[in-house]
């Protein structure tokens, strides 16, 4: 794609593996000025990509975890009326000045902002099913009111927002149309390598090949209760690094499994798999033909 658009704005980092179909995910809420939201699986990168857009775009960035408790109204501002109470109490500072016990939230730190703002909504459907059409008019309008002072607050500039979702809730369909959607596939071999090489640099071929073997082995079980993620690999491969495992090793046995597996059903099942004398795959070519190298 020709870019004399100024369309491709964000082009991936070197800390962050984008596929092709991510970026133009992240161009286009950029150019419609609209919400992205991003779902996929635990651990493929959902929540980094928000921090890896504001560094490529050179723009800062403000961070909101949602809890199940959050509310959209809490995201503007909280009026501390208990650090009032107290400055009451124990004669502390000016309490007849209400600005000073008012806090802005993420959503109200960023319009308040000289700059414009990546905004990252963490795992949106932790909250309960007002939240998202709560948090709509909150981003439709760009504005709100501290009603405690009547003082006014106007974004200058739209935040890019960032939305993360882990599916546990569905979200309403008015939020949906608004928004620019992307869900992160699980990464293939070959873009695994990329994101392999992200975190650990000229890692030994053989010993990489051996260790994605496995993994993609293990998560084609059907019995796992839980699939181990990008994440996970990392980390399996940060141990075997470190504690100095080499190809031939991980070629017969599965070391430190708890990085990978994290429950009991799901380690047994491999433990039995050992004791059966079943052969563990060696090569792509163990693994069927989805994976013919
Ligand atoms: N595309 C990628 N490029 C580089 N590193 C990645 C990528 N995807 C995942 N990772 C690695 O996986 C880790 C987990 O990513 P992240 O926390 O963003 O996942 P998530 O999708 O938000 O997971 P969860 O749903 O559990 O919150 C990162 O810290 C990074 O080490
Ligand atoms: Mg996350």
């Amino acid at each position: 794609m020709s870019d004399e658009s100024g369309f491709q704005r964000f082009k991936g980092t070197e800390g962050y593996i984008a596929s092709p179909p991510l970026i133009d995910a992240v161009n286009c809420a950029i150019a419609l000025e609209r919400p992205l939201l991003i779902k996929g699986e635990p651990g493929t990168g959902k929540t980094l990509l928000a921090l890896h857009v504001a560094e490529g775009l050179g723009m800062p960035m403000e961070s909101w975890y949602i809890k199940s408790t959050s509310k959209a109204a809490e995201g503007l501002y909280l009026y501390d009326t208990i650090q009032r109470l107290n400055d009451a109490r124990f004669g502390e500072g000016d309490v007849q000045d209400i600005r000073r016990y008012i806090k802005y939230g993420p959503l109200g730190r960023v319009f308040a902002a000289e700059k414009r703002h990546v905004l990252l909504i963490d795992e949106v459907d932790k909250a309960d099913v007002e939240f998202p059409n709560d948090l709509l008019r909150e981003l439709d309008e760009m504005r709100f009111t501290v009603m405690e002072t009547r003082e006014e607050v106007a974004a200058k500039e739209r935040p890019l927002v960032i939305i993360t979702s882990n599916n546990e809730k569905e979200l309403p369909d008015a939020f949906l149309r608004r928004c620019v959607f992307h869900f992160i596939d699980f990464p293939e071999p070959d873009l695994m390598r990329e994101i392999v090489d992200v975190h650990h640099k000229n890692l030994d071929a053989t010993l990489l090949d051996q260790v994605l073997i496995k993994f993609y082995w293990l998560r084609g079980q059907r019995e796992l209760r839980k699939k181990p993620s990008t994440s996970e690999l990392i980390d399996w491969i940060s141990a075997l690094l470190r504690s100095g495992m080499s190809a031939q090793q991980v070629e017969a046995h599965l070391p430190f499994v708890g990085t990978l597996l994290k429950n009991e059903q799901d380690t047994e099942a491999l433990g039995q798999f050992d004791e059966s004398d079943s052969q563990m795959p060696t090569s792509w070519s163990d693994l069927g033909p989805r994976y013919q190298q």
